[in-house]
């Protein structure tokens, strides 16, 4: 299984998503049986992208939730708001999240768990940033995160994206993506699909998802572009079928 999941983070108005998703229909509509896409808008996009998807086998998933399932918490939107919508998959522990809303790995741990328990597909986001990576605490770092989030348990998928890698078109070499997946693989049980995320391109998909131990990309900028995110779909469908 090749799992794709496109984060739009806060982009997309509602002409331009018909427009994105008319543009997308035709390789949407391919999807081989062994690949699964999931489109994750911005939440006052999540309907009437679901609505248009429907009849297709391509998810609708959430950037982010709240941890509790109810209450005064002003502006949240909690797991079970999310899975009553027809929403399949929530991204969790996003680097911009832990960045600019000050997520913590107690927080993040909170969601999983209350994601996890309403029904959802849970995405964990882990990855080094750059000052970490160049002291040499990649495999600390992403083994803390993962650990204290008790992913083995909550996880559907852990999504590796080094902080460096993400919105600026570096990515590691192949050879640290691979093992950067085993790593992770070795610490959840081997069971849970890692995800590849940063700076992930039309140029790049083929080579990167063809790395044994990756199983599928986690894709931002490029998902909003027609050409591009064909491309990555298309290297999907073709590693799947090969
Ligand atoms: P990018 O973002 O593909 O634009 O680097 C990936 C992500 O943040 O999930």
């Amino acid at each position: 299984m090749t799992t794709i999941i496109a984060n739009w983070k806060m982009n997309g108005s509602h002409s331009t998503t018909e427009a994105l998703l008319e543009g997308l229909s035709p390789v949407l509509r391919a999807a081989p049986s062994g690949c699964e896409v999931v489109l994750c808008p911005p939440f006052t996009l999540l309907d009437s992208v679901g609505r248009h998807l429907r009849g297709t086998k391509v998810r609708v998933g959430a950037q982010n939730c709240h941890q509790a399932r109810e209450g005064a918490y002003t502006g949240e939107i909690s797991p079970h708001m999310l899975a009553e919508s027809g929403v399949t998959h929530v991204l969790i522990g996003h680097s911009e999240r832990r960045e600019y809303a000050g997520e913590d790995d107690a927080l993040i741990a909170q969601k999983l768990q209350a994601s996890h328990k309403a029904g959802l597909k849970t995405v964990l986001c882990v990855g080094e940033t750059l000052a970490e990576r160049e002291a040499g605490q990649v495999h600390a770092v992403v083994e803390r995160q993962l650990k204290a989030v008790n992913a083995t348990h909550f996880a559907s998928y852990v999504a590796y994206e080094p902080v460096w890698a993400i919105g600026t078109g570096k990515t590691p070499t192949e050879i640290d993506i691979a093992s950067m997946h085993q790593h992770i693989k070795s610490q959840t049980g081997g069971i849970i699909p890692v995800l590849y995320g940063g700076s992930v391109k039309a140029e790049n998909a083929s080579t990167i998802l063809a790395i044994p131990a990756v199983a599928g990309a986690l894709v931002g900028g490029a998902s909003l572009d027609i050409d591009s995110f064909s491309q990555i779909l298309h290297a999907a469908y073709q590693i799947n079928n090969a």
